[in-house]
C-alpha cells in the first residue's frame, strides 16, 4: 500500500456513523459513515442524485437524519443544546453548491451577514470592516467590496462565496461542488486558493466533487458514496487503480 501522508494519524474532528436519510420511498442514504482527520482534504465523490449534498446538509443541520450518529469535535451533535449547537456551528463554514450569495446585497453586505448571524464569536470585533477586507483579500478581491452580485463574473461570485465562508474563521470547511459551472483555468484557481486557505488557517475540509482534477490534486482521501453507503475509500491513487468497475466509473475521462 501506498501511504501518501500521516493523516489517519490525526484527531478524527467529524464523524459519521450509519447515517441514514429517505424522503418518502426515497432512500438516499443507507449506512454512510466517514472520518474527517485534522487538517485532512477528504473529497467525497458520488453521481448526481448519490446523496452528497443530502449529507453535508445533515452535517450542518439543515436536513434533519432519519437515524445514525454526527460527532463534531468528539460532541454527538444529536445531543447538544441549541446554544451549544450553535456555538459549534460557528467554527463550521459551509461552501454552498453555487454560490448562493444575496443578490440584493453588495459584496461587503453579504460577508458581514455570518458576523451578524454568529454575533457570540465576534463581539469583540465593533468595527467588522478590518474582517470584511481581510477576508476578501484572501481571496484576491478586495477591490470587489462596494460591487453588487450581478456585477460579477462566475469565478468571481465563488471567491466571494469563499470570502464569507472564511470569515467567520472555521476550522473546519465543507465545499459542496466548489469548481463546477467555472472553466477550467477559473477551477484551477480556485483549487488553489482552497489549498492557500488550508496551509494557512490549518483547516480541515470535505470537498465534494465531480471533478477528477479537482480530486486529484486537493484530496489526502476519497471517499466514494455508491447506493447510499460508503462503497469506497481510499487515497486518489489506491481507488484510480481499483479494478470493480463501479469505482472505475469515476475516474474514466
Ligand atoms: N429536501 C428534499 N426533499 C425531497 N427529496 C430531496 C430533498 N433533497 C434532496 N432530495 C433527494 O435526495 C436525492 C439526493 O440529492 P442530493 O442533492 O443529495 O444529490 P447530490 O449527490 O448532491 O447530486 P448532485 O451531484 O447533482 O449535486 C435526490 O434524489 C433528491 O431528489
Ligand atoms: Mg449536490
Amino acid at each position: 500500500m501506498i501511504k501518501t501522508n500521516n493523516i489517519s494519524n490525526q484527531e478524527i474532528v467529524l464523524e459519521i456513523k450509519n447515517l441514514h436519510k429517505s424522503f418518502g420511498d426515497n432512500h438516499v442514504l443507507k449506512g454512510f459513515n466517514m472520518q474527517l482527520h485534522q487538517g485532512e482534504n477528504l473529497v467525497i465523490m458520488g453521481k448526481s442524485g448519490s446523496g452528497k449534498s443530502v449529507m453535508i446538509k445533515c452535517l450542518v443541520g439543515l436536513i434533519e437524519a432519519d437515524s445514525g450518529s454526527i460527532s463534531l469535535m468528539h460532541k454527538d451533535i444529536t445531543k447538544l443544546t441549541q446554544e451549544a449547537l450553535d456555538t459549534l456551528r460557528a467554527d463550521i463554514g459551509f461552501l454552498f453548491q453555487g454560490s448562493a450569495l444575496y443578490d440584493s446585497m453588495t459584496v461587503r453586505e453579504n460577508l458581514e451577514f455570518p458576523l451578524r448571524r454568529h454575533k457570540a464569536k465576534f463581539s469583540k470585533h465593533l468595527n467588522t470592516e478590518a474582517l470584511v477586507i481581510e477576508s476578501l483579500e484572501n481571496v484576491g478581491l478586495a477591490n470587489a467590496i462596494d460591487l453588487m452580485p450581478s456585477e460579477l463574473s462566475g469565478g468571481m461570485k465563488r471567491r466571494v462565496a469563499l470570502a464569507r465562508t472564511l470569515i467567520l474563521k472555521p476550522k473546519i470547511i465543507l465545499y459542496d461542488e466548489p469548481t463546477s459551472g467555472l472553466d477550467p483555468i477559473t477551477a484551477k484557481e480556485i483549487i488553489s486558493l482552497m489549498q492557500d486557505i488550508q496551509k494557512k488557517y490549518k483547516t480541515s475540509s470535505i470537498i465534494i466533487t465531480h471533478d477528477v482534477d479537482c480530486a486529484r490534486v486537493i484530496s489526502d482521501r476519497m471517499i466514494l458514496l455508491i447506493d447510499g453507503i460508503d462503497y469506497a475509500v481510499g487515497t486518489y491513487l489506491e481507488l484510480s487503480n481499483n479494478e470493480n468497475p463501479k469505482i472505475k466509473a469515476f475516474f474514466k475521462h
